[in-house]
């Protein structure tokens, strides 16, 4: 059982339509820019061990793992099964809306990683997929939830679209210490554009992570 963090209004979001319609088309273009990318990527190898069992939680065509990480496996999950089966960094993948169903179909302590990217900020049920991921990961395992300040503004909760950076960081800390989680490492980090903009000193999308590794 998680223990919630959120109010129901904080759960609730401009279109509550069944989330299955939105991801119903794939879209095969990058949620983030060049610059925000290429720091994630570098996080990930920094932080991700060779022989590691990744999970990449909300998913689409792309991981965003170094190419060489040498993973045993990658698991991905998300809501458009064309951008999952395109995807050339999992070995296999799932479909589930998780703000139907929050139980992952993986064994306990089965996974060294958990990665979320830009998906965080669309649960409406985040304490119990967070809970669902301390069950899942093994001892030492890392829980990498990573974002900027891009949204669907209208399939965002309360809570994520209506807050400032600092707090998206702090709910998603809160929401984990109250499952149960470490006081996780926070990461903000403004990025310097890729190409032109970023020679004359441009910015990319700023990062932002929240780190966790499960007792
Ligand atoms: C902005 S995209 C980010 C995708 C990917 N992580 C990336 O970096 O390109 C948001 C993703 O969140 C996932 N998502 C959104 N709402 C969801 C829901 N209700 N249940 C499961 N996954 C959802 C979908 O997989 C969607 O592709």
């Amino acid at each position: 059982m998680a223990t919630p963090v959120l109010s129901a209004a904080e759960r609730r979001k401009l279109d509550e339509s069944d989330d299955a319609l939105f991801y119903a088309e794939p879209r095969f273009v990058h949620h983030l820019d060049a610059a925000f990318r290429s720091r994630l990527t570098r996080l990930y190898r920094d932080r991700i061990a060779a022989g590691a069992v990744v999970l990449d939680l909300m998913s689409s065509w792309v991981s965003h793992l170094p190419a060489d990480g040498g993973y045993s496996e990658v698991i991905g999950h998300g809501l458009n099964a064309r951008e999952l089966q395109a995807n050339p960094q999992l070995d296999r993948h799932w479909v589930q809306n998780l703000n139907a169903d929050q139980r992952l179909p993986l064994a306990d302590a089965s996974l060294d990683a958990a990665l979320i990217v830009a998906g965080w900020q669309y649960l409406q049920q985040p304490e119990a997929v967070a809970a669902e991921l301390l069950r899942c990961l093994r001892p030492g395992g890392q829980l990498i939830v990573a974002f900027s300040n891009r949204l669907f503004p209208t399939k965002a909760p309360q809570i994520w679209a209506e807050a400032s950076d600092g707090e998206r960081l702090a709910t998603v800390a809160r929401v984990l210490i109250a499952q149960g989680w470490p006081r996780p490492e926070l990461i903000a980090e403004a990025t310097r554009a890729e190409g032109p903009l970023g020679w004359i000193g441009g910015h990319g999308d700023p990062f932002f992570a929240v780190l966790a590794s499960r007792p």
